[in-house]
């Protein structure tokens, strides 16, 4: 029988476990996917410390974004995908495409539904997105949360041209996505960050970095380096600890994608004269579609974007990749790789 993690949402990573699930017969629009790669996000932690929106009670196999083969296709689902098919699972399993609906975000994979750290899953093959031929399982498993929002915020919402500057919070998921399609489509970005040498692994040459702890009006470097333009996307990802110099950093007629709390979920610092008087929007984004990781995944496949993955763990190896998420050294993603 197939190995799957499990934890409790709200009961920490202790308890993390291994088990056994029996396999079921598939229903009709269903398949079976070996799992090849997994990928861990900050959610993750916020799920298990019982932090994160949607809550259930119940053990769930943690991580949204995992990666695989078909290995058996049900009566409906063999039309689309067959034996033998790399894909990849969408974040919410109800939201294929179009605009997003309370029901089509009810339930998101990892959370209250199970996700993907397991030898095997099975998953309704209308919300699986099928690999571009030859990319990795593990480049294809960094993208569903991470690589997502970063595409939704910088193309759907605000829809950054070339020559647009980007404002990015950090070195992780998010971050690291965002600089890597920045790059891609020639939108210039600067990071704001804790340490050079790990924004260093995510920036070529040309890329500008803020160090926020030496800087903590950072927002006088961000105008400074953008020639008094300022920046034309945000993507608030620190919340309580970036707001307020996030707004002051931001462009006429700018864009905040309102994303992470790293420093804390209350906006209490936010200067909302500075989104009035720049004429600016401030837009919730809650990752995307299947639709949407179908569209990141062309593009990545066309431009060569490559995401950086800091470390591989084994799925044995599985709690030790947690531990390394929390202690958040790594730059990019951290995965967790199948034989
Ligand atoms: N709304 C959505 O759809 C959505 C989707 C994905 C993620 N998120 C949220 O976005 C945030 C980032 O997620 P992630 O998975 O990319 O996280 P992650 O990979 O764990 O990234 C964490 C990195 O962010 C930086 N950081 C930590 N505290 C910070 C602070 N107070 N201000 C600015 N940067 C800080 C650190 O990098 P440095 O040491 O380099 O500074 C840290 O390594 C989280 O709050 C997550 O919940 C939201």
């Amino acid at each position: 029988m197939p190995l799957a993690y499990q934890f409790r949402p709200g009961k920490g990573l202790a308890s993390l476990e291994v088990t056994t699930l029996p396999s079921r017969a598939l229903r009709p629009h269903e398949v079976r996917v070996a799992v090849r790669a997994v990928s861990l996000n900050y959610r993750d932690i916020l799920i298990y410390r019982g932090e994160y929106p949607a809550p259930s009670d119940r053990a769930v196999i943690p991580c949204s974004d995992g990666a695989g083969t078909v290995v058996e296709a049900g009566s409906e689902a063999g039309r689309s995908l067959a034996v033998g098919d790399e894909v990849v699972g969408s974040f919410f399993p109800h939201w294929r495409d179009g605009a997003p609906s309370r029901e089509g975000i009810a339930v998101s994979a990892g959370c209250n539904v199970d996700g993907w750290l397991a030898e095997e899953v099975v998953v309704d093959s209308r919300f699986l997105v099928r690999l571009p031929r030859g990319m990795a399982h593990a480049t294809a498993a960094c993208a569903p949360c991470a690589g997502v929002t970063a595409w939704v915020a910088m193309f759907e919402s605000a829809q950054l041209k070339p020559g647009a500057w980007m404002l990015v919070q950090g070195t992780g998921g998010v971050a690291m996505w965002a600089a890597r399609l920045a790059e891609a489509r020639g939108i210039k970005t600067v990071v704001i960050g804790s340490d050079p040498t790990k924004a260093a692994l995510m920036q070529p040459a040309g890329r500008t970095f803020v160090n926020y702890l030496d800087r903590p009006t950072w927002s006088e470097d961000v105008l400074q380096l953008t020639q008094g333009h300022g920046a034309d996307l945000v993507l608030e990802l620190g919340g309580k600890s970036t707001i307020r110099e996030s707004l002051r950093a931001l462009a006429f007629g700018g864009h905040v994608a309102v994303i992470g709390g790293l420093g804390g979920w209350t906006y209490d610092s936010m200067e909302y004269l500075q989104l009035i008087t720049k004429m600016a929007t401030a837009h919730g984004i809650y990752v995307g579609s299947a639709r949407s990781l179908a569209d990141l995944l062309a593009f990545v496949d066309e431009h060569h974007v490559e995401p950086h993955i800091s470390a591989r763990f084994s799925f044995r190896d599985a709690p030790a990749a947690f531990e390394a998420l929390e202690a958040g050294r790594h730059v990019g993603k951290l995965v967790i790789e199948l034989a």
